[in-house]
């Protein structure tokens, strides 16, 4: 039995946790939930925004399962992924985009992985504000030894699932520190897998591509901030954000997510749809060897994403959140 960090979140968190609980209990997969929470309820309810307790859980589990979280703009908390990313070096966060038969795209044949460097850059959390003139600094703070680990995971992640190019996208013609350290640390990871193509892309090209051909593109790399915007638009290509699974992984711990935040203008009314929370908590199973279960889950998914009646409404169907769910247990 392995025991799992559970975090429910904000918003449609609670309702999108309990259809993947839900979906695991029928499948019978050999995880206990240890059940945890973060965020603005929380600090509501307690006044603590990331209670110590989740935290023992976390180092203790090493590996989560976590729902969207609220994060105020301007003034008020950090954001408690970045907080969690930064203080257990989850330097990686990986997003699969893959078209799946039933759900409409204007794509076919998609099936990238694009790995963000989860620390670093302009998320680092180094800003500064000069009230006197006005001017707010943000540094783009990026290092030899975050991007080496980054650009070889995704290299490492090619060679072991058979994929056979790597696209570095970068802003090294205008950056010309931090975005030619990023482009060197890449060449560098390449010479170790000279089985794997490397090709590198200026990140409005990369933009351009993405939405002109994006089945020419196989596993990508990039710093935080451009890996944020892609990986958002990558679901865009392949259903939404609804759809899309998430992952932040170090070398000890791993917090697997939905892409999507808590959809405060839909939570509370059992229209949020659990793919993406199921497809991370899938990646989870993976992750854990219980590649006989994620597959069975995922059969029963595809079938139930086949026939639109069965979904939920921005997949075109009239399912509650529930009642998708149930259709999943129902094929499992
Ligand atoms: P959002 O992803 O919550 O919502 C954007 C749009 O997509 C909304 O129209 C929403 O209804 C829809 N949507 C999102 N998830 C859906 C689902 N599972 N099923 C059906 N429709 C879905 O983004 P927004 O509105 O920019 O952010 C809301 C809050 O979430 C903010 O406080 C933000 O900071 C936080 N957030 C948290 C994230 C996380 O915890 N990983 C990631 C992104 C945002």
């Amino acid at each position: 039995m392995h025991v799992v960090t559970l975090i429910p979140g904000d918003g449609i968190g609670p309702e999108i946790t309990k259809a993947v609980t839900d979906i695991f209990s029928a499948a019978q997969v050999p995880v206990q939930w240890d059940e945890q929470n973060a965020g603005q309820t929380t600090f509501n309810q307690s006044g603590e925004l990331i209670p110590a307790a989740l935290l023992k859980s976390l180092e203790k589990n090493k590996v989560a399962l976590k729902g969207p979280i609220t994060t105020p703009v301007g003034k008020g908390f950090r954001s408690i992924n970045v907080t969690l990313r930064q203080k257990y070096d989850l330097y990686q966060n990986v997003r699969p985009s893959k078209t799946t038969p039933g759900v409409h795209t204007r794509y076919e044949g998609i099936d990238l992985v694009l790995f963000r460097e989860n620390t670093e850059g302009l998320y680092s959390g180094l800003e500064v504000y000069d009230e006197r003139l006005g001017i707010a600094d943000s540094f783009n703070r990026i290092t030899m030894d975050g991007s080496r680990k980054i650009c070889r995971a995704a290299f490492a992640f090619a060679a072991k699932h058979g994929r056979k190019k790597v696209t570095l996208a970068h802003k090294a013609n205008i950056l010309k520190m931090a975005g030619t350290l990023m482009l060197n640390a890449c060449k560098e990871a390449a010479t170790e897998f000279p089985q794997i193509v490397f090709e590198d892309k200026i990140i409005d090209n990369m933009c351009m591509q993405l939405v002109n051909k994006p089945e020419q593109f196989d596993v990508v790399v990039t710093t935080n901030l451009f890996g944020d915007i892609l990986s958002d638009l990558c679901a865009g290509l392949v259903g939404g954000l609804g759809v899309v699974a998430g992952a932040n992984i170090g070398d000890e711990m791993a917090v697997f997510e939905a892409v999507h935040g808590s959809a405060p203008d839909i939570a509370g009314q059992g229209k949020a749809n659990p793919t993406a929370l199921l497809r991370s908590a899938l990646m989870l199973l993976r992750h854990l060897g219980e590649h006989a279960k994620a597959n069975q889950i995922e059969h029963a998914l595809d079938a139930t994403l086949l026939r639109q009646e069965e979904c939920t409404g921005d997949l075109g169907g009239q399912a509650s959140t529930s009642q998708f769910a149930q259709h999943i247990i129902d094929k499992l």
